[in-house]
Parts: structure tokens; sequence; C-alpha cells
């Protein structure tokens, strides 16, 4: 059964647009229908439409003049455009492969056949898509890849040859200058080739969701504690508010990564005696998580970078804390597969405010 396709039929006929949406409905396709070109065109800029059964003879706009408008000026340019030609027409089966279709259908129709084809179409489309995606996470990972860890490890080299420099002059304060630094860099390293392993991973579909029961009180007062120094060494206090308790069904280990990346983030980014604020509330099946702070907060420019692989950069914290620019990268991969969304709020100079969403039931 067709799951949420969404397929715009076009015909100026009205008769037709009711037979072909009964056959549509039917099979569990969502359709909307236009009765002229102008009005297809229209549809086409605001709605996004999995394929497009376009009549070919309209009066004023007939079917190629309306597939070439689609394709050239809206949002479903890359849509597939079946055209209805009646069985006699032979003359236009050419140009309807010229003018952008991807398949005819002949009027009368075969309920079956047009079934068929519209299947093919769509699956086609998922397949595409599908490869696509994957094209373009080799391309992030490989830009990653070229980008930030290079960096590292020419650190890592020059380095260590400055360290083998510094035994041969048994100079002791530049061996243990060098060692910390070799040590630092090849942690971050370490973490963010986790990070982007991690990410890489979920994105080929490699990850599994391991859902269990998680009583989110227990969780979250734990993670606390694992960041009590980190708090304490900032005078920062950590306020948590759950009204009621909260048990979802969640993958704990993506829970207790995506609630750690957001706590670490609200201490680096706070200034000294700051306040943390987690709440937590169940609101239409879903648990609704929120984790507000009030440090630094961000510009737009950084705001609209986040949880983007592509333009992820990495600020120091107020003390001077390194991260891998990975952390919001992993929390929204992580939500998002478990069916939920994340977002922020902030302005600069008075704190962010962290919300994410998770289902709270087992399905
Ligand atoms: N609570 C916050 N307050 C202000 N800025 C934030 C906050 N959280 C994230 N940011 C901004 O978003 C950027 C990306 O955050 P993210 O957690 O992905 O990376 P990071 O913290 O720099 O590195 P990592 O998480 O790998 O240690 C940060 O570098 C910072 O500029
Ligand atoms: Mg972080």
């Amino acid at each position: 059964m067709p799951i949420n396709k969404s397929i715009l039929i076009v015909d100026d006929v009205s008769d037709n647009i009711v037979l072909l949406q009964s056959i549509l409905d039917k099979a569990g396709y969502n359709t909307i229908a236009a009765t002229s070109g102008i009005q297809a065109v229209d549809l086409c800029k605001e709605i996004d439409l999995d394929l497009i059964l376009l009549d070919v003879r309209m009066p004023q706009m007939d079917g190629f003049e309306t597939a070439m408008q689609i394709q050239n000026n809206s949002k479903n340019a890359e849509t597939p455009i079946l055209f209805l030609l009646v069985k006699t027409d032979e003359s236009n089966i050419s140009n309807a492969f010229k003018n952008g279709g991807v398949d005819i259908i002949n009027k009368p129709f075969n309920d079956e056949e047009l079934l068929a084809r519209i299947n093919t179409h769509l699956t086609l489309r998922a397949q595409q898509n599908n490869l696509a995606q994957l094209n373009i996470t080799k391309d992030k990972f490989l830009n990653i890849l070229a980008h930030d860890l290079r960096n590292p490890f020419n650190s890592l080299l020059g380095f260590s040859e400055l360290l083998h420099e510094s035994i041969d002059q048994a100079d002791l304060n530049k061996i243990k200058k060098y060692a910390d630094i070799i040590q630092n860099t090849s942690k971050n390293t370490y973490d963010l080739l986790n990070n982007l392993l991690s990410w890489a991973q979920a994105q080929q579909q490699g990850m599994v969701v391991k859902k269990e029961l998680v009583n989110l009180n227990e969780l979250i007062n734990e993670l606390v504690q694992n960041v009590e120094n980190a708090a304490e060494s900032k005078n920062i206090e950590i306020f948590i508010s759950l009204n009621e308790p909260i048990a979802i069904w969640a993958d704990q280990e993506m829970l207790n990564t995506i609630i750690r990346n957001l706590l670490t983030n609200a201490i680096k980014y706070s200034k000294v005696g700051g306040e943390i604020k987690i709440k937590g509330v169940i609101n239409n099946n879903f648990a609704e998580i929120r984790i507000k702070d009030n440090g630094i907060g961000m510009d737009e420019t950084t705001k609209n970078s986040l949880f983007k692989v592509l333009e992820t950069k990495s600020k120091k914290g107020t003390k001077g804390e390194v991260g891998t620019g990975f952390g919001l990268i992993l929390c929204k991969e992580f939500v998002e597969l478990q069916g939920g969304k994340i977002s922020v709020e902030s302005q600069l100079e008075k704190g962010c405010e962290f919300i994410f969403t998770i289902p709270i039931k087992n399905n």
C-alpha cells in the first residue's frame, strides 16, 4: 500500500479526473486535481508531489507547455510526469518523451496498467533519491576527512618532530609542553573520528534504534551528575524540573548522547555563575525536553548553520574548551532516527534553549 504518496491529476475534463481519483484513492494514494495547465503550474510551486498525471490536449495551455513550466520553475522540477494520451493520438507519443514525460498512459485507462506504471515510476524515483542521498553523504564524508582530519594530523606530525628534538636536547619543559599538545590533539581528533563514524553509520541506515523503556527522570539525574564537576568549575547551577515521572520507549544510548551533548554545550557556553534549566513534559504522545542556559547565546549566522554537516564550526567555550563541531549533528541524527525533532531558540548574549522531542510509544 502506498504511504503518503501525492499524485497531481491534471485534466480539463472533470469526468476523467473523477475516474482517475477513484482508482487512485482506492489504491491508497493522496490525489490533488487541477483542471487547467495554469492551475497545475501554480499548484506545483506550492506543494511537494511524488508524481504528476498530465493530460496532453487541454485548451489555453496544453500538457507539453504545462510540463515545461513545471520543470523550469517549481519545487516539482524533478517529479515524474506521465502524460495522458488518447490511444489514437500516435503522433504525440514521441513528443511526450521529448517534452519531459517519463511515460504515457493511454485513454481510456486500464486500471491495472495505470497502477503498475505509477508504481514503477514511484519506485524508480525513490531509488534515485536514495542514490542521490548516498552520494551527498559520501561527499560530506570526504569533505570532512579532507578538512577537519587533515589539520590535526599536521599538528601531530609537527609537534612529534619537535618532541623528538627536545628529547635530544633533554629539555624537560619543552618535552612536557609538546607531549601535552600531542595528547590533547590526539584526544580531540579521536573524538572527531568517533563522531564522524557514528554519523556516517547513521546516514547509511546502518544504525538500528534499540528501543527500551527509559526512565527519563533517572537518566537526566545521572547525566547531570556526570557533568557536575564541569558545572561547579564555573559555578553554574543546574535545575531539573520534570513535573511527572516520564517513561518513554527510546534508544537509551542515543538519548544519552543527545542530552550529554546539549548539557555539555550549555555548560561550555555559559559564563561563571550561570544557570541551566532542564524541563521535561509530555505533549501529544511526545516527550519534550528543553535545555536552557543563560550563557553567551549565538548570532543568526551560527544559528542558521547548526545541524548542517557541511557548515560545522566549533567555537571555543567560555573557558577555552575545544570541541569537534559535531555534537549537534549527532543530536539531530539520533533525535530524527527515533522519530523526533530538534530545534533551538537563541539570542546573542542572552543564552540558548535547545528543544527536542521523542515519541513516547513503542511503534
Ligand atoms: N548552548 C549553547 N550556547 C551557545 N552556543 C552554542 C550552544 N550550543 C551550541 N552552540 C554553538 O553551536 C556550535 C556547534 O555545537 P556542537 O555541539 O555541534 O559542537 P561543539 O560543541 O563545538 O563541539 P563538540 O560538541 O563536538 O564538542 C558550537 O561550536 C557553538 O558555536
Ligand atoms: Mg558540543
